[in-house]
């Protein structure tokens, strides 16, 4: 079996950094805050960490609009900060990969500034500006949807045409078709890969290019994207999604850095499932090393769900692609909550993602089981939780503060030791419950969420099988109740672990395909470690891990 690579094989920590640690009680995450929990980090035993933007920006969608992408906000430090903060998560053996947005920048980043100036700028192209249709060009160039709703292009009164964004409307597009933009972008690949960093996610990476000729996107029946469909607000966005000079400049990407050593990696953010998405690992698996399949947070809670969600990407992504699964994100509202608050669904559902074929991605404060936070109305920050399409408010179905809420390291009251001083007011509120769930509580407690994702991550490490082995024998012995083999060498012997999965609320039995087999891992009780018989019986919502060393392979 071929020796696999250290981000096939290791767990990412995302950091929000806004949202992590506040060292400075502006109530608001910075890198030296990142830099006093590295050694949290390390003990939870994570190798790498994603941190969502932390680049100049005006925040107005929280660095997602970046005004200049080779300085630090000062709200989070300085480059200073950034090099110590690099160089301890290093000496900890902890990577570090950074969030690249090439699709667009922020409107106030200069280079847009100087391209609204006037239609002769050099900077003109660096974006797509179009003039309008009809008679008085005052209709948007073609019928382009912007993913969060309305119409793709805004009017600029300045220079009397309509520029592109596919985002939000403060978030103009980059003109990829334009050399000097590409240039310049891959050029600031190449700053921070030599700055030390380990790789980079890259956002909505499936948008970069749009049509050339800017042909209408087709009508679609669909109003929500999903996991298997592009199509958005009754659009397919055949003209602005997934082009092949996207999935071209992927494997530019992907080879700029390869270039480097010791070895990089680039995960890419798409909307769709691993059938849409296939094509951004390249023809020969030289694209993206990486794309987030978000198919497991789509899933209601159900055994079938899952295993058609792990056949279809096994049978998509099999050997030598690698999938990469994850559950919750910034984006998106906390696993826990999806499945009520319910620790027991918790635990089954990562006991899935740390040990399916793939590398897993998790989320500050999923290890505590943080909850989604309740926001009231007027404490809301999101651009998109104000946002009404055709004058309806559909920004409470989307808005994604819920989700953000400052992690909880203590039971202090005020901010649950978020920032050091007990009055500082952190940007979002704390969640009501950060008195009962939050790290201080549960770093001594051996059946905590904390402790449990500590086993679990430290099980992974040991067992080959988890970190690089094949996934066989999917399937569902039983009703609602989910399995799988990871097969792997371990010190010079094949070794099967059989994991099983109970959705059920209740206890089930299946019988034993390895009947001398050890049970190594419980969801229910840790440090189990006895041996199977021919029926193995399972409790309600239980996963268990078992495992079968075969003769010494010569
Ligand atoms: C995807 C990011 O995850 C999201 O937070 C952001 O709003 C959009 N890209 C636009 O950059």
């Amino acid at each position: 079996m071929e020796k696999k690579k250290w981000w096939q094989k290791a767990v990412f920590y995302q950091i929000y950094p806004r949202s992590f640690a506040d060292s400075n009680n502006n109530g608001i995450g910075d890198l030296q805050g990142v830099i006093e929990r590295l050694d949290y980090l390390q003990e939870l035993g994570i190798d790498a960490i994603w941190f969502s933007p932390f680049f100049s920006s005006p925040q107005k969608d929280f660095g997602y609009d970046i005004s200049d992408y080779r300085t630090i906000d000062p709200g989070y430090g300085t480059m200073k900060d950034f090099e110590e903060l690099l160089e301890k998560a290093h000496s900890l053996d902890i990577k570090i990969i950074l969030d690249m947005v090439l699709n667009h920048t922020s409107d106030e980043h200069p280079w847009f500034l100087e391209s609204r100036s006037n239609t002769t700028n050099p900077k003109r192209d660096w974006y797509i500006w179009r003039k309008g249709r009809g008679k008085k060009q005052d209709k948007p160039p073609n019928n382009w949807r912007a993913v969060f709703g309305g119409n793709a292009w805004k009017w600029d009164k300045y220079t009397q045409e309509y520029f592109f964004h596919q985002f939000l409307p403060f978030q103009p597009d980059l003109n990829w078709r334009n050399s000097a933009v590409q240039e310049e972008m891959l050029e600031t690949v190449r700053f921070w890969v030599e700055k030390g960093v380990d790789g980079f996610r890259l956002d909505i990476i499936h948008t970069l290019f749009e049509d050339k000729d800017f042909r209408d996107n087709p009508r679609s029946w669909r109003l929500l994207p999903s996991s298997d469909s592009t199509a958005y607000l009754f659009q397919n966005p055949k003209y602005t999604a997934f082009l092949p000079e996207t999935i071209n400049m992927c494997i530019h990407i992907r080879s700029l850095i390869d270039s480097y050593v010791p070895e990089r990696m680039v995960v890419g953010e798409v909307m769709g499932g691993p059938r849409i998405f296939r094509p951004l690992y390249g023809e020969n698996n030289n694209g993206l090393n990486l794309v987030f399949n978000f198919k497991f947070s789509d899933q209601s809670f159900s055994a079938k769900k899952f295993f058609q969600v792990i056949q279809e990407t096994e049978s998509i992504l099999s050997d030598p692609y690698w999938p990469c699964y994850v559950f919750s994100n910034h984006d998106k509202t906390r696993m826990i909550s999806r499945v009520g608050n319910n620790e027991k669904k918790a635990k089954l559902l990562t006991l899935l993602l740390l040990t399916v074929r793939g590398t897993p991605f998790i989320y500050y404060g999923e290890e505590i089981g943080m909850h989604q936070g309740k926001i009231p109305k007027e404490a809301l920050k999101d651009p998109l939780a104000k946002l009404k399409v055709m004058g309806i408010p559909i920004g409470k179905f989307l808005g994604r503060d819920g989700c953000r809420t400052p992690m909880q390291w203590d039971n202090s009251s005020g901010n649950a030791g978020f920032s050091p001083k007990l009055d500082t007011i952190p940007w979002l509120p704390i969640s009501t419950n950060s008195d009962v769930i939050n790290v201080e509580n549960q770093k001594n407690d051996e059946k905590s969420m904390l402790s449990y994702f500590k086993q679990l991550i430290h099980l992974r490490k040991s067992e080959n099988a988890l970190c690089e082995g094949k996934l066989l024998n999917l399937s569902i012995p039983c009703k609602n109740c989910l399995t799988f083999e990871r097969l792997g060498y371990q010190e010079g012997k094949l070794v099967a672990l059989l994991v099983i999965f109970n959705f059920n609320n209740k206890l089930i039995q299946i019988q034993n395909p390895y009947p001398s087999s050890t049970i190594i891992f419980s969801t229910e009780s840790l440090n189990l470690l006895s041996s199977t018989t021919d029926n193995i019986t399972i409790q309600a919502y239980e996963g268990l891990l078992t495992k079968f060393s075969f003769e010494s392979v010569s």
